[in-house]
């Protein structure tokens, strides 16, 4: 089925399973924890946004690190595949099987080891849902340092393995910085621990660092030990509705009225600077598919663009009052058409309701197509004009939203199903175009199945070279989640 799907895939040299290996399985695991049922594996081999899948026969869940490492020794040594997988949320095809590779998963690796309330540091299990984390350290004054609309599936593990990004990174900056240590089993099955738990410590080189943002392509991550921030005292909220930015060129920067939504981004910075903890934007046709298709309702009548600007710091009357005059300010200066502000828990979770769950009212809307650009900050909206120009009425819609702040959008092209024909329009020319910016192709959802080939677009020959060279060093057997992340040799 795969081979018909991907016909540029083929299946590499990697042993079959039989019922030897799966008698070795049963025995390290347990019965339980070695599915084979084709429809106890089903949900394993296909994707979120449902664009890949497999057809994997074996599921494992391993619930400590030697489990992980006996199975990573047997595969290695047999040459089996593995998928690592950890809540399967990811959005670009590498969390789940391309062929028959053995799913790895790290569902029952749940535990919360310590919580540490004077230096912040969380250490816990690999599969510990990101929401329960934040849930049982908000007993301890304390919140996760990442926030994301999965946030209710998705694995630390797999946070960390995509090196995450999500809504308030702004504010509390990527797990590259926040995760201070992990535990991680290499190919051949050896437990490496670099789990440590202190804020500084140079000694030699930060080898967690191969495994965040690695995709599962190095080393399965069992353990991590992450700094915590204080959970906010107050917390605010602004929803603005804006004009129409006019794009002039896609080359040269976006003018006149993007201009002023570039001026909200730099009076937010400045003028609520250690405060501001998120600024979002979304375009009209991204408010109207979560509209459509999940029934929440917008706060404002319709504009062009919306944004949301949120607050998180320590004192409701200091935090009120910057937040006030900052709305009073870009009104005044009618850099906005309207805006509504709260710090009403119900209130705000309504307006997070509609950007978090833009991905699943477009999962909604047809088959997706799904970009996740970081283009300089002047050209963030070019990218969609572009695409609505080349595409025409060929796509149902084109939209986009994304952590503005950030400089990262995510472009989604909706068509009512996926034809060669389309994806021939959108790529590569979505990747020529944000080369040409300097860009980046993909800004927090990672390379996966989807954008190997790509690679190029955002890396120098030699950096691709050297990524291949680790691999070869962490995994000579190429195991952990082949067809993933490296493009092919030419
Ligand atoms: P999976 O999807 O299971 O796996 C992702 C990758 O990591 C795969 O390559 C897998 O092989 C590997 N992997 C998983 N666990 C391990 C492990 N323990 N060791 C080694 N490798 C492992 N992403 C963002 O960056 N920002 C967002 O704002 C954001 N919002 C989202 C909103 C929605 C509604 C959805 C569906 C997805 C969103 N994502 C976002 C993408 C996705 O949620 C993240 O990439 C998330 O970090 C994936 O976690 P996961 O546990 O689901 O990993
Ligand atoms: C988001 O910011 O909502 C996520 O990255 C998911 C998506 O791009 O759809
Ligand atoms: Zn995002």
């Amino acid at each position: 089925f795969s081979q018909d799907r991907y016909p540029h895939v083929k299946r590499g040299d990697y042993t079959s399973l039989d019922a030897d290996h799966l008698n070795f399985f049963r025995g390290l695991l347990g019965e339980g924890r070695v599915l084979t049922k084709p429809e106890d594996c089903e949900a394993y081999n296909v994707d979120w946004i449902k664009n890949v899948r497999g057809y994997s026969r074996c599921v494992l869940k391993p619930k400590t690190t030697e489990e992980v490492s006996g199975i990573l020794a047997f595969c290695n040594e047999r040459r089996i595949a593995v998928c690592p997988q950890g809540g399967n949320t990811g959005l670009v095809g590498g969390s789940v099987p391309v062929f028959d590779e053995v799913v790895l998963s790290t569902a029952l690796m749940n535990e919360i080891i310590s919580t540490n309330d004077t230096s912040g540091v969380l250490v816990c299990q690999a599969g510990c849902i990101l929401e329960s984390l934040d849930s049982h350290l908000a007993n301890h004054g304390l919140m996760m340092p990442l926030d994301l609309g999965a946030k209710g599936s998705c694995h630390i593990g797999g946070n960390v393995s995509t090196n995450a990004g999500g809504l308030r990174l702004l504010r509390y900056g990527n797990l590259q910085g926040s995760v201070l240590g992990l535990e991680a089993v290499k190919a051949n099955g050896e437990i490496l621990d670099c789990l440590s738990t202190l804020k500084k410590d140079n000694t030699g080189y930060h080898l967690k660092h191969l495994f965040i943002g690695s995709e599962g392509t190095l080393g399965i991550v069992t353990k991590v030990a992450i700094q915590c921030p204080p959970k906010p005292k107050a917390v605010n909220l602004a929803f603005l509705g804006e004009r129409k930015y006019i794009i002039l060129t896609f080359t040269s920067n976006c003018v006149d009225s993007f201009e002023t939504v570039l001026k909200i981004v730099r009076k937010a910075k400045r003028e609520l600077s250690e405060i501001l903890s998120s600024c979002e934007m979304m375009d009209e046709l991204t408010m109207d598919v979560v509209v459509s298709h999940l029934k929440l309702k917008s706060p404002l009548p319709q504009h062009p663009f919306y944004m949301i600007i949120e607050t998180h710091g320590s004192n409701e009357n200091h935090d009120e009052e910057k937040m006030n005059t900052f709305l009073q300010n870009i009104m005044d200066e009618k850099l906005v058409l309207n805006g509504t502000a709260t710090s009403e828990v119900s209130k705000m979770k309504n307006i997070w309701d509609i950007r978090e769950r833009i991905t699943e009212a477009l999962d909604r809307d047809g088959y997706v197509f799904k970009y996740d650009i970081s283009l300089p900050i002047q050209n963030f909206y070019s990218l969609v004009p572009a695409m609505q120009e080349r595409l025409g009425t060929s796509a149902k819609r084109i939209c986009g939203y994304g952590h503005l702040g950030d400089g990262n959008l995510h472009l989604n092209i909706i068509v009512g199903e996926f034809t060669q024909d389309i994806l021939n329009k959108i790529e590569p020319f979505v990747y020529q175009f944000t080369s040409q910016l300097k860009g980046s192709i993909s800004a927090e959802h990672g390379i996966g199945f989807r954008k190997p080939k790509y690679m190029h677009y955002s890396k120098s020959e030699t950096s691709i070279r050297l990524m291949k060279e680790l691999k070869v060093l962490m995994d000579p057997r190429g195991i952990l989640n082949p067809y993933k992340v490296l493009p092919e040799n030419k």
